[in-house]
């Protein structure tokens, strides 16, 4: 049995999902996933610094960094960092050549890396929660609480099951059943999109990994988007 949750494995998912994955995610969830950036990187709090620098944790395609740098116009730099060589090359040579002066982008595998302690004035993530499972969230909360200096602030987004919401079934009936089959039909692929579907299934949702967080010393809020369709997380490592 493979291990879904194996850090090669999952680069392998995304290397070969890299050139569709923006089209697929913005088509497939109706444009929900540019609102829900949009939307993380408005719960991170004020950054109170007049130059800064911060860390997007599984930048993916960089997708987030249009939103951020609108958003928050003191941010000078960003240092990526995301696992699948796929995603780098597409992000830095196709999507974001403009903005190269202002984005560093880290190949590694985020739990493995060594980011400095207290380096970062900012942590945002979007939609790279669910490829973890429980023992790696934890390890990730702790990397936030590490790198970030007192006062810095996060936000992070994650598409999640909807419990309780009258629609739910017909959600998952979209994630489990009518992605895969768009896969298979319009893409030919190997139902590397279908896994996304079965992580963010298995996610849950953020609750867990804002206790986690919490766990760790920092102040964090807990936010429901959509009924739930996506939660996300967002607070300041306290200045003691
Ligand atoms: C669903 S994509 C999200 C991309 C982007 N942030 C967005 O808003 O769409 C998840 C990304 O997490 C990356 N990833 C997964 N596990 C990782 C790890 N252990 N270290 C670094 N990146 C990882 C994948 O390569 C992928 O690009």
């Amino acid at each position: 049995m493979e291990d879904i949750y194996d850090a090669q494995y999952v680069k392998g998912v995304f290397d070969r999902c890299s050139d569709r994955y923006l089209t697929f995610s913005l088509l497939c969830s109706f444009g929900f996933t540019e609102r829900w950036r949009r939307q993380c990187v408005a719960a991170m709090p004020h950054m109170g610094v007049p130059s800064a620098h911060g860390y997007d944790l599984m930048a993916g395609t960089g997708e987030v960094w249009p939103h951020l740098l609108k958003h928050f116009q003191s941010i000078s730099s960003i240092t990526a960092v995301d696992i699948s060589s796929g995603m780098h090359r597409l992000a830095m040579q196709r999507l974001h050549a403009h903005r190269a002066h202002r984005i560093n982008f880290v190949e590694d595998d985020v739990l493995a890396s060594e980011l400095p302690s207290d380096s970062a004035d900012f942590v945002i993530s979007t939609f790279g929660l669910k490829t973890f499972k429980p023992a790696q969230h934890v390890q990730l909360a702790s990397l936030v609480a590490r790198v970030l200096r007192p006062g810095g602030v996060f936000a992070m987004i994650e598409a999640s099951d909807p419990k309780g919401w009258p629609l739910r079934p017909l959600y998952l009936f979209h994630l489990k059943v009518v992605l895969p089959m768009i896969e298979r039909i319009f893409l030919r692929g190997a139902q590397d999109f279908a896994m996304i579907g079965t992580y963010s299934t298995n996610f849950g949702d953020a609750a867990e990994f804002a206790e986690m967080l919490r766990g760790q010393g920092l102040d964090v809020t807990f936010h429901r988007f959509f009924f739930g369709c996506a939660t996300g997380v967002s607070g300041r490592k306290p200045v003691h």
